[in-house]
């Protein structure tokens, strides 16, 4: 076995490995239980590595499943709700889920849950991986997801701040281990920003601070830097492959300080004059009780391809189709980079597209070799399917064949 908690870039790189090996790699539950998460008081499924068809009515607990085995990767899940929110109603407070995945690192067995029995946290969850307790961010080693769920439709014509989920998601699966610059650049900057609020505070205290969100400032903008240019490559090698296809392609551009800085400048130069200008920044950024430049105001400009228009001014399908495409070439980037391709939830899509472009969602999805969970209330949508995916029905909190 590798390292447990090697990093991407710590692995073979793509190229070393054989095609045919890299085509060996599956990600894929194998089981599935779950004890009081949200409407499931317990359930549990057996799996293979085929896409994942849950059918049933509004309201049976097909999001919620999806939700549960988002949680097998690090991160809140594919909702970000508070963990206490996921505890059945009527349960005795807590969940529990316990998986068996053919993970990137081989079998491992995967037990996450909240507020159970001795929660050390009040606010996180446990996290279980062979035995060990360990923390969440350690699953983004084992099991990697993309997803796509209703709440992104707006994700073009919304706030920033879900285009900035969206692109830390993308960066973090590149690089797991840009968890740190994050959690250091947001401690920093919310420490930064309560010596405000408390109208005291040292130059000294704030300098240090300032150099913290600089130093892991800088860390993030370039990771993100190299994200899009990696998905913008794969984009355009697809294209060149294979020709306009079902799904448009997306350019994609980075809106932010750091990140403008870092394409003119090496990134020492960008750290320094980041650390002057939030030095200088501060009874601005005293008087709006924040600060007002820096990477957690960056934004992903996404550009519908074949249009040449911002993808916020395309009509609501053409946006549903370059996000499913955007979110597909990202599938196969976190392919390229670990070998495996990784868990793809997409809640509520296939009923929403055309004929054709189901037909090549579908087939993009076996051409990926990803163990897909679709979401939909009608088996005929996936009729075509059918023989080569897994098919099971939801019902009021439980899972059947
Ligand atoms: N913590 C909870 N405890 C108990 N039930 C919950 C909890 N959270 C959500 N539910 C309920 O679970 C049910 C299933 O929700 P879910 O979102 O999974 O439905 P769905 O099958 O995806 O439906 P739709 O087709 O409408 O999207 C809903 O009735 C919801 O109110
Ligand atoms: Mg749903």
């Amino acid at each position: 076995m590798r390292a447990a908690l090697s990093g991407y870039r710590e692995r073979a790189a793509p190229e070393a490995m054989g095609e045919a090996a890299r085509a060996e790699s599956r990600l894929f539950v194998q089981e599935l239980r779950l004890t009081n998460f949200r409407n499931y008081e317990r359930a549990a499924a057996s799996l293979d590595e085929s896409p994942v068809v849950l059918i049933g009515d509004n309201g049976t607990g097909k999001t919620n499943l999806l939700e549960a085995v988002s949680l097998l990767g690090a991160g809140q899940g594919l909702r970000g709700r508070p963990y206490e929110e996921l505890a059945r109603k009527d349960g005795p407070g807590g969940w529990a889920m316990a998986a068996t995945v053919m993970s990137l690192e081989g079998v491992v067995e995967i037990g996450t849950g909240f507020g159970l029995s001795g929660a050390s946290e009040a606010t996180g969850r446990n996290v279980r991986i062979a035995g060990k307790d360990q923390s969440a961010g350690a699953l983004a080693h084992y099991v990697q997801l993309v997803w796509v769920i209703p709440e992104m439709d707006g994700l073009f014509t919304g706030p920033a701040s879900e285009r900035r989920r969206f692109l830390d998601r993308l960066m973090l699966a590149i690089d797991p281990k840009m968890s740190g610059p994050r959690g250091r650049y947001d401690r920093a900057m919310r420490q930064r920003n309560r010596l405000f609020q408390m109208r005291e505070g040292s130059p000294s205290l704030y300098a240090g601070l300032e150099e913290q969100m600089a130093e892991a400032g800088v860390a993030i903008a370039a990771a993100r830097l190299d994200a899009i240019a990696r998905l913008s490559a794969l984009i355009q090698a697809t294209r060149e492959a294979r020709g306009p296809g079902p799904f448009p392609f997306a350019v994609l551009a980075l809106e932010g300080t750091l990140e403008r800085a870092l394409m003119e400048r090496p990134a020492v130069e960008v750290e320094d004059d980041y650390v002057s200008l939030l030095s200088e920044a501060r009874e601005r950024d005293r008087l709006a009780g924040r600060a007002l430049a820096g990477p957690h105001l960056s934004d992903l400009i996404v550009v519908h391809g074949p249009h040449n228009a911002p993808a916020g001014d395309c009509s609501s399908g053409e946006q549903k189709a370059l996000l499913l495409g955007l979110v597909l070439a990202k599938a196969r980037l976190i392919r390229e980079l670990s070998g495996a391709a990784p868990l793809v939830l997409l809640d509520e899509v296939a009923a929403h597209l055309d004929h054709a472009r189901r037909e090549a969602l579908f087939g993009e999805i076996l051409d990926l070799k990803a163990q897909a969970w679709m979401t939909g209330t009608d088996r005929e949508t996936f009729a075509s399917l059918a023989s080569q995916a897994q098919i099971l029905a939801v019902n009021r909190g439980r899972i059947g064949a």
